[in-house]
């Protein structure tokens, strides 16, 4: 399994990072614009390989797509991060060149590339992929959903008092402070409604918090966040790795799928070795009906600055 990942920068060294630890992949490229970047961050992994024992073979490479030929996976990560106060949407300026760009190059030296798309604003970005590069939509997919989840688990946790691994639950919709619809109604704690342990004005703030959970971010770091967005890639490329048939939401190009066509939007859907093997369709309560609606109009308004 050869994974590349471009961009070299917080998202995209964490997430390389990530995949090598968990040592399912047999080589990551890491390829950055910035002359040496890539190379540096990949030999920088790469010495700490004996020390967190993986055997994944990083290397880096500035700008030069032959050295991604044949990779089953592909990760863009390339592009600007926000600042505090910025959306995710004002960055699509710039990023939609880049992922434009980056996305065609990837799919000439590795025409049957599945590919992730992480750069902002997210759902936009792999709809301009879903448009421009007549890949098949399985290969097509948005890393915004298993972050917002991963997220929502954590607030979840914390308003329950519990291990984070008593609990789980899922935010589909848009990737964006106002589109995110976290599913409180389905979140369980061992398989018991959260609604049983939370009040429903403590839900509403988990959800609220969940919702600004990048912007909070942000605010502390001064940029956006790396851990989590990396974990959440790196897990979504070993289900596709390993053929997990694993359920993460991811955004994805619907037709007729809740409702909804000719966008990209997270919803649930089984990955493995094709992608997207499946959109899971859930059965929704008629407010997340109504709010995943609301997501996709605002989805829809930034994809309408696209120049296709
Ligand atoms: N989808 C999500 O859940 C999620 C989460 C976090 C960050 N993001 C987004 O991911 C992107 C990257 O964030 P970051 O924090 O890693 O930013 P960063 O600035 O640390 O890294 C971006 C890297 O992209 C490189 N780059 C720029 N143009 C390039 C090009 N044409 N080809 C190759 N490389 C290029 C830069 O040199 C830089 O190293 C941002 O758009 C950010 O908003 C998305």
């Amino acid at each position: 399994m050869k994974v590349t990942v471009v961009g070299a920068g917080a998202v995209g060294a964490s997430c390389a990072e990530y995949i090598a630890i968990k040592n399912f992949a047999s080589e990551v490229v890491l390829l950055d614009i910035k002359e040496g970047f890539a190379e540096g961050k990949a030999m920088d992994l790469m010495q700490t390989a004996s020390l967190n024992g993986f055997d994944t073979k990083i290397t880096g490479i500035t700008n030069d797509y032959s050295a991604t030929a044949g990779s089953d996976v592909a990760v863009i990560t390339s592009g600007i991060p926000r600042k505090p106060g910025m959306t995710r949407e004002e960055l699509i300026g710039i990023n939609a060149g880049i992922v434009k760009t980056v996305s065609s190059n990837l799919i000439k030296y590795s025409p049957n590339v599945i590919l992730i798309v992480v750069s902002n604003p997210m759902d936009t970005m792999t709809y301009l992929v879903h448009k421009t590069t007549g890949l098949a939509k399985n290969k097509i997919i948005g890393m915004g959903g298993a972050l917002d989840s991963a997220r929502f688990k954590y607030r979840l946790a914390e308003a329950l008092e519990s291990p984070i691994s008593d609990v789980d639950g899922m935010v589909i919709g848009g990737h964006s402070d106002t589109g995110m619809v976290p599913l409180t109604g389905h979140a369980t704690r061992n398989s018991i409604k959260v609604s049983e342990f939370l009040s429903e004005e403590r839900l509403t703030q988990v959800a609220e918090d969940t919702k600004v959970g990048g912007a909070t971010l942000t605010k502390l770091l001064g940029t956006s966040a790396w851990y989590a967005p990396g974990a959440a890639v790196s897990s979504m490329v070993q289900a596709i790795a390993c053929d997990q048939k694993k359920m993460f939401p991811c955004s994805a190009y619907l037709e007729g799928e809740y409702d909804l066509s000719d966008l990209c939007i997270g919803v649930p859907v089984i990955l493995g070795k094709d992608g997207i093997e499946k959109i899971v369709n859930i059965p929704l309560s008629d407010a997340d009906k109504a709010k995943m609606q609301e997501s996709a109009v605002g989805v829809k308004k930034t994809n309408d600055l696209l120049e296709l």
